[in-house]
C-alpha cells in the first residue's frame, strides 16, 4: 500500500501534459517506442507470475531522473498468491506468452487494443497482469466491461478464485446485483452499468484502468463507452491522472476502433495474442435444414455420442427454451445418475442400448452413412465436397476410436444447460470437469460463442441460427426472430471444438447456405432504436449528438426519432426554432431525472409522473413488470411429447382463468395486459413468490425474481431523486383502487403517448384486413391487439400498446385502454389546435379543422378527430 502512494506520485509525469490533445497521443506513442528498451531493462518490475520481490525500483529513479522520458508504469510489483494447480492452468494460456508485450504497450500507451481468440485467457489474466503491475492498488481500480451479464459474474468469480483472493476485493456489479465493496480492486461489470457511472463521475476517477471487453461483439454501450473514453483518457491526461483504456476483442476487424480518425487520433497498437488452435473439421449438411433444428440437434448429439471418441459436445441452440428441452429429451435419452454405483451403471446401460437400437448404423471404415429408419433427411456427419471431407475420414477411422467408441456409448452423457440467465452456481458447473465415466454434453445458447469458453470440448454442433431481437428503427416495431448467425459467429462457434486438442463442428446447413450469410453481424448501434442511449448522452450533456465520435453511428433517421420522442416525452427542451436546432436539443430537468432510472424513457416518464395518488408502487411494478420481458411461460410452444402436450393444454385453460382474475372486474380491466401483470406480480408475492406457485399459474419464476429485484433498485432510484418519498419496498402490495387504476391508465398513457392506436370503425374498412384492425401513428399497416391479450375480445376505441411485435400480422402487446379525451390533455405535443400545417392529408380524417398534429404524429396518423372537448 505504501508503494502505491510512490506509484501514483511518478505517474503524474508519467505522461507530460500538453494543451494539444491530439498532438499528446502522437507523442506518447513515439515517446514510448524510444523507451522500450529502458522497459525492457526494467522488465522484471512486470509481475511475473510467482515472482516474489518486487523488483521495480529501476523505474522509480528513472522518475525522477528524466521527468519528460518518465516510464510509463507504476512502480510497485504486487505479488499475488497463487495455488499451483492454478499457477500450471494458467500457464497453458496462449496470453501468458505475451505477458510481457501486453505490460509494455499498456505502460507506454494510453489506449491499447488485445485481440485473441477466445480462451486465450484475455479475460482472466489482462486484470490479474495489471493487478500485479500495481495498477489495482487503492485508488486506482480496474474496471471490465461486458456486455453479458453472465460473464461479467462469472468471470469476477473466476479472477478471485484464480488470484486467491476475496469477493470483497474482485467483485462484479451487474443491472440488479453485485458484491462491491470498498476494498474492490478488480471489478467486473456490464457495460451498461460503467456508463452510469460515467454519469456520476465523468472522468471515471476512482479508476486507473478501464478495460472494454468482448468488443467484436459490438453492443451499443460498448460502443458508447468507447467513443466516451476516447474522450475521458486525453482529459485524464491533462489533468495529470492518467487513465488506461484498453480494448479487448475476439476478432482482428478492429479496423472501426483503430482506423477511425474521430475516435482515437492516433492508431492505438494492437497487439495479437496467438491462441494454440487446433484444427477443427468443419462438416456441413447436405441439405437444407429442417425447421426442427432443435431435433436435428438432439440427432446430431445422439450419433456423436455413440459413435465418435471421447470429448465435450457443445450445442448451439437459440433460446432458453431450446435449451431446456433439448436438455430433458437428451438426459431421457441417455441418463446420467449422480452416484452413479457400478449397479445402476448397468441399468442405464440398458436403456441406452434400447435407444441405440433405433438408430442408423454407420460403418466407421469409410464412413458412409446408411440411413436406417429416418429416411432421406438424415444426411449425419455428412460433409460438403468443399469442407474438408476427406479429414473426416481419416479422423473416424482413427486406430484407437473402435476402442473410445465402445466406451464411450456406454457411457452416460452430463447434460448442462448454459444461458444468460441462468443462476451463476448452475452457469459454474459447465466450467468443471464432468463426473468421471460420463461425457459433457453443454446445451447453450450464443453466450458460449466468445463470452465463456469450456474447456474439453471436441465437438460443436451449430444450429446455424440465433435469436435476436429486430427493430424497426423508426417506428421501434420489434420481433423476435431466429435468423442466421454471420460467417464470423459460425466460425467461432467452429472455433469452440479446438481449444484442447483438433476437433470437429457439425454444421446444420449446407455449406451453400453458409455462403449467404453476412461476413459479420452489424453493431447494434445500426439495428436498434437509441432513445434511452441518446437520453444517457444527453444527460452527459453530449448535446450534440450527432457529432460524437460513435465507432459506428447510427443512422440520422434513427436519432431523429429519438429526438422527437423524447422531446415528446419532455426529456428534452423543444428547440426554438425547430430545424436550426435539430440534433442538438438539451436536457430538461424532467429528462435528467428520467435519466437516473434504469429503464427506457418511456418507462421512466411513467415514474416520474407518479408520485400523486400513491400510485408509485404500482408504477414501479408495472414498469419492472414490462422492462423483465417474458413475464409468463411460453404456452403455445411445440411439445415434445404427447404427456407435455396434454400438461400445456391443462396449463393454458387455466393461465387464460387466472389472466381474468388478475385484470380484474369492470373499470380495472381497462388496464389491460398491464393489470394482468400488476396482478400477477401481486399474486405471486402474496404466495411467496414460489416456483411452485409460478409453475402452476404460467408464471416464469426467474422472471418473478427479477422483477423482484428490479422493484427494489427502481424503488431506491425513486427514493433518491424525490427524497420525502420514503419509499420502502414491500413486495406485497395490496390491489389498487379504482381511482388509481384510472390514474395508472392515465399514466402509461403519458408514458406511451406515441403508441396510441384507434380502432378502425366500420365506415373506414378499406378492406377485409382491416376487420378488427387499429390504426397507429407510427404505421401505414393495420394492426391488431395480440390474441394473448385481455382486451382482445373488448376492442376499445383507443388503446396503447407496450409494443408491436411482428409474427402472422402487426400485433400490439401489453394494451390498455385509454379514453380519448385524455389524450389532448396529456400529450400536447402530439396535439395541435389549429389549421393543419402544411402536412399531407390525413388517410382516415375527413378533418374538421379541430384538432389536427403539427408534426406527423400520433393523432395526425390515426385521423382521430376530437370529440368536444375545453382546452386552454
Ligand atoms: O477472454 P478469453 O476468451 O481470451 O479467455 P478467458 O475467458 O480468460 O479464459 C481463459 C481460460 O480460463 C479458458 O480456458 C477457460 O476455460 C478458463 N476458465 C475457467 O476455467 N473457468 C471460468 N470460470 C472462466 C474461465
Ligand atoms: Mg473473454
Amino acid at each position: 500500500k505504501r508503494r502505491h502512494s510512490s506509484g501514483s506520485e511518478s505517474e503524474p509525469e508519467e505522461e507530460p501534459s500538453s494543451s494539444e490533445e491530439e498532438e499528446e497521443q502522437t507523442q506518447d506513442t513515439e515517446k514510448c517506442s524510444a523507451s522500450a528498451g529502458n522497459a525492457e531493462k526494467a522488465e522484471g518490475g512486470v509481475g511475473k507470475a510467482g515472482a516474489e520481490q518486487p523488483p521495480a525500483a529501476p523505474s522509480a529513479p528513472a522518475a525522477q531522473a528524466a521527468p519528460s522520458r518518465a516510464p510509463c508504469k507504476p512502480a510497485v510489483f504486487v505479488p499475488v498468491d497463487r495455488s499451483p494447480e492454478m499457477q500450471e492452468a494458467r500457464l497453458k494460456l496462449p496470453i501468458l506468452a505475451e505477458e510481457q508485450v501486453v505490460m509494455e504497450a499498456i505502460n507506454e500507451n494510453p489506449i491499447v487494443i488485445i485481440c485473441g481468440e477466445t480462451g486465450s485467457g484475455k479475460t482472466t489474466q489482462v486484470p490479474q497482469f495489471l493487478y500485479e503491475a500495481g495498477y489495482a492498488s487503492p485508488g486506482g481500480a480496474i474496471g471490465i466491461t461486458e456486455p453479458r451479464r453472465v460473464a461479467a459474474v462469472s468471470m469476477s468469480q473466476r479472477v478471485a478464485k484464480e488470484m486467491n483472493l476475496s469477493h470483497r476485493v474482485v467483485s462484479y456489479q451487474i443491472r440488479y446485483e453485485g458484491n462491491v465493496t470498498d476494498e474492490t480492486q478488480i471489478k467486473f461489470m456490464t457495460d451498461g452499468v460503467l456508463l452510469k457511472e460515467i454519469q456520476k463521475d465523468f472522468l471515471l476517477s476512482k479508476y486507473r484502468v478501464i478495460i472494454i471487453d468482448e468488443a467484436h461483439e459490438r453492443s451499443m454501450y460498448t460502443d458508447i463507452l468507447i467513443g466516451l473514453l476516447s474522450r475521458i483518457v486525453p482529459l485524464r491526461h491533462k489533468k495529470g491522472l492518467p487513465l488506461k483504456l484498453i480494448i479487448m476483442s475476439a476478432t482482428l476487424r478492429v479496423e472501426d476502433f483503430t482506423d477511425n480518425t474521430r475516435l482515437f487520433s492516433a492508431k492505438p497498437p494492437v497487439i495479437q495474442v496467438d491462441a494454440r488452435q487446433f484444427p477443427v473439421t468443419v462438416h456441413f449438411n447436405k441439405k437444407t435444414p429442417l425447421d426442427d433444428y432443435s431435433g436435428e440437434c438432439f440427432r446430431k448429439v445422439c450419433k456423436i455420442h455413440r459413435m465418435l471418441p471421447a470429448g465435450g459436445i457443445l450445442v448451439f441452440l437459440t433460446g432458453q427454451a431450446e435449451v431446456h428441452s433439448l436438455c430433458r429429451r437428451l438426459r431421457k435419452a441417455f441418463p446420467y445418475q449422480k452416484n452413479n454405483t457400478a449397479g445402476n451403471a448397468t441399468e442405464t446401460s440398458d436403456l441406452k442400448l434400447q435407444f441405440y437400437h433405433t438408430l442408423p448404423k454407420i460403418d466407421l471404415n469409410n464412413y458412409s452413412v446408411v440411413p436406417v429408419d429416418e429416411g432421406d433427411e438424415d444426411r449425419d456427419f455428412d460433409s460438403d465436397d468443399d469442407a474438408a471431407g476427406s479429414d473426416l475420414d481419416l479422423d473416424l477411422g482413427d486406430g484407437d476410436s473402435e476402442e473410445d467408441e465402445k466406451s464411450d456409448s456406454s457411457l452416460p452423457l452430463y447434460v448442462l444447460p448454459l444461458y444468460s440467465l441462468l443462476a451463476p452456481e448452475k452457469q459454474e458447473k459447465v466450467f468443471r470437469a464432468p463426473p468421471p465415466g460420463t461425457r459433457l454434453c453443454v446445451v447453450a445458447t450464443n453466450v458460449a460463442e466468445t463470452s465463456l469458453t469450456i474447456p474439453g470440448i471436441k465437438y460443436v454442433v451449430d444450429c446455424g441460427k440465433v435469436k435476436q431481437r429486430f427493430y424497426d428503427r423508426i417506428t421501434g416495431v420489434s420481433s423476435f426472430r431466429v435468423t442466421w448467425i454471420s460467417q464470423a459467429s459460425a466460425n467461432q462457434r467452429a472455433g469452440r471444438a479446438g481449444r484442447t486438442e483438433p476437433g470437429h463442428c457439425y454444421r446444420l446447413y449446407s455449406s451453400a447456405v453458409f455462403m449467404d450469410f453476412e461476413k459479420f453481424s452489424a453493431p447494434e448501434i445500426t439495428k436498434r432504436p437509441v432513445e434511452d442511449l441518446i437520453l444517457q448522452m444527453k444527460a452527459l450533456n453530449i448535446e450534440k449528438v450527432i457529432n460524437f465520435p460513435f465507432p459506428t453511428p447510427p443512422s440520422t433517421d434513427a436519432l431523429a426519432a429519438a429526438e422527437e420522442l423524447l422531446i415528446a416525452l419532455g426529456a428534452l427542451k423543444e428547440p426554438p426554432q425547430q430545424l436550426a436546432a435539430k440534433l442538438s436539443c438539451p436536457i430538461s430537468a424532467l429528462g435528467r431525472v428520467m435519466a437516473t432510472f434504469p429503464v427506457a424513457p418511456r418507462y421512466a416518464k411513467m415514474l416520474a409522473l407518479s408520485r400523486q395518488h400513491n400510485c408509485l408502487p404500482y408504477t414501479i411494478t408495472i414498469v419492472s413488470a414490462m422492462t423483465v420481458r417474458e413475464l409468463f411461460e411460453e404456452l403455445d410452444r411445440p411439445a415434445v411429447s404427447e404427456e407435455e402436450a396434454a400438461q400445456l393444454k391443462r396449463k393454458r385453460v387455466r393461465f387464460s382463468q387466472m389472466q381474468k382474475v388478475w385484470a380484474g372486474q369492470g373499470p380495472m380491466q381497462k388496464l389491460g395486459d398491464l393489470m394482468v401483470m400488476l396482478g400477477a406480480v401481486g399474486a405471486c408475492e402474496y404466495a411467496g413468490c414460489t416456483p411452485k406457485f409460478c409453475e402452476e399459474n404460467g408464471l416464469r419464476y426467474k422472471a418473478m425474481l427479477e422483477v423482484r429485484r428490479l422493484r427494489g433498485q427502481l424503488t431506491t432510484a425513486v427514493n433518491s431523486v424525490c427524497t420525502d418519498a420514503g419509499l420502502y419496498v414491500d413486495p406485497k402490495m395490496k390491489p389498487p383502487t379504482e381511482a388509481q387504476v384510472t390514474f395508472l391508465r392515465q399514466i402509461v398513457l403519458a408514458g406511451l403517448g406515441d403508441h396510441v392506436a384507434r380502432r378502425v370503425q366500420a365506415e373506414e374498412l378499406l378492406d377485409d384486413k382491416w376487420k378488427n384492425a387499429y390504426k397507429t401513428a407510427l404505421l401505414e399497416d393495420p394492426v391488431f391487439i395480440h390474441p394473448s391479450s385481455v382486451l382482445f375480445r373488448e376492442l376499445p376505441e383507443f388503446v396503447v400498446y407496450q409494443e408491436i411485435v411482428e409474427t402472422t400480422k402487426l400485433y400490439m402487446k401489453g394494451v390498455s385502454a385509454v379514453e380519448p379525451e385524455w389524450i389532448p390533455a396529456l400529450l400536447p405535443p402530439y396535439c395541435h389546435f389549429g389549421k393543419p400545417l402544411e402536412s399531407p392529408a390525413p388517410s382516415y380524417c375527413p378533418g374538421t379543422g379541430r384538432v389536427r398534429c403539427h408534426r406527423p404524429s400520433v393523432f395526425y396518423r390515426v385521423g382521430w378527430q376530437l370529440p368536444a372537448v375545453e382546452v386552454d
